[in-house]
Formats: C-alpha cells, structure tokens, sequence
C-alpha cells in the first residue's frame, strides 16, 4: 500500500485546524498509520527541504517550519502521494481552488497550512526523517467490524 508524509505546518497547528485537515483525510478513506505533534530542528528542516536549497526563499522557509509545532503523520492508501495532493490544493493559495484544504482555510501564501509528498520516493525520504519504522502501526481497517 503506497504511504505519505503529511506535516501540519505551524500555522495549522497555531489556527487550531489540526482535527478538521485530519477529518478530511479520513473521510477521503485514507488510514492514519503514525502521528505525532513535534518541534521540527534545523537539520531535520533542512534534509526534508533539500531540494529547494540554494533558492532565494530556502531561509524563509527553513525558518518557518522550525518556528512551532507541526503535526507529523503517516498516512496510507491506494494513490495516496497524489490523491493527497489535490485534496490539499496548490502551493500559492490564491490557486488553491474552494474545496481543497489550502483553498477552504489558507489565505496568505507561503502559510499554506500542510506539507504533502510530491512522489513514493519522497514520501519514504520524508517519513524517515520524521519516524522510527517501529513508529509505523500496521492495521486493518474494517469499519464494519466496529460498528
Ligand atoms: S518551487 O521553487 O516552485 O519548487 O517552490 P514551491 O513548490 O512553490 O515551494 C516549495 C515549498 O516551499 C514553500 N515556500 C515557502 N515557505 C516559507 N516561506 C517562503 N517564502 C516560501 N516560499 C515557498 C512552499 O509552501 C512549499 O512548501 P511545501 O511544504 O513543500 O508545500
């Protein structure tokens, strides 16, 4: 089953939007496998933004993701990397479209509530900076088992 990493920025946890961006993700069928609340250092900020080193927002944006807690999360499911991607809308808000996470709850581009991987082999980069592989639960999820 293919997983990705999504991060709650900063501002999504300051904003109080952590249960509603979860609620979207598990309506959309995808299953939580890890998740924890965490202060981001500067070297895991840097690894996980690697490929933007160099560019001219790269300090911005390293300073931004260390600057409070994320909401760090594992998530599983069939096309997960870019179904999760449409579910959370464009990087720059304004072409974040109604509907989409960023498009519903962020105004001001670079605050843009959520990370996403952008590939498999980035999430599997990204979640090993972030998780123990004994931090991932494996699980069935059969809803009718509990209802
Ligand atoms: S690029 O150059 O087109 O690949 O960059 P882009 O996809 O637009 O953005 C890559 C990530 O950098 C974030 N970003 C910023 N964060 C903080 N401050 C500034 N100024 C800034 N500019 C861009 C942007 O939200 C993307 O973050 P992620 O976490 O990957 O969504």
């Amino acid at each position: 089953m293919e997983k990705t990493y999504l991060m709650i920025k900063p501002d999504g946890v300051q904003r109080g939007l952590i249960g509603r961006i979860v609620a979207r993700l598990e309506d959309k069928g995808f299953k939580l496998i890890a998740a924890k609340l965490i202060t981001v250092t500067e070297a895991q900020a840097k690894k996980h933004y690697a490929e933007h080193e160099g560019k001219d927002f790269f300090p911005e944006l390293v300073g931004f993701i260390t600057s409070g807690p994320v909401f760090a999360m594992v998530w599983e499911g069939d096309d997960v990397v870019a179904l999760s991607r449409l579910l959370i809308g464009k990087t720059k808000v304004g072409e974040a479209l109604p509907g989409t996470i960023r498009g519903d709850f962020a105004s001001h581009t670079p605050l843009n509530l959520i990370h996403g991987s952008d590939s498999p082999e980035s999430a599997e980069r990204e979640i090993a900076n972030f998780f123990a592989p004994n931090e991932l639960a494996h699980y069935n999820k059969d809803i009718q088992a509990w209802m």
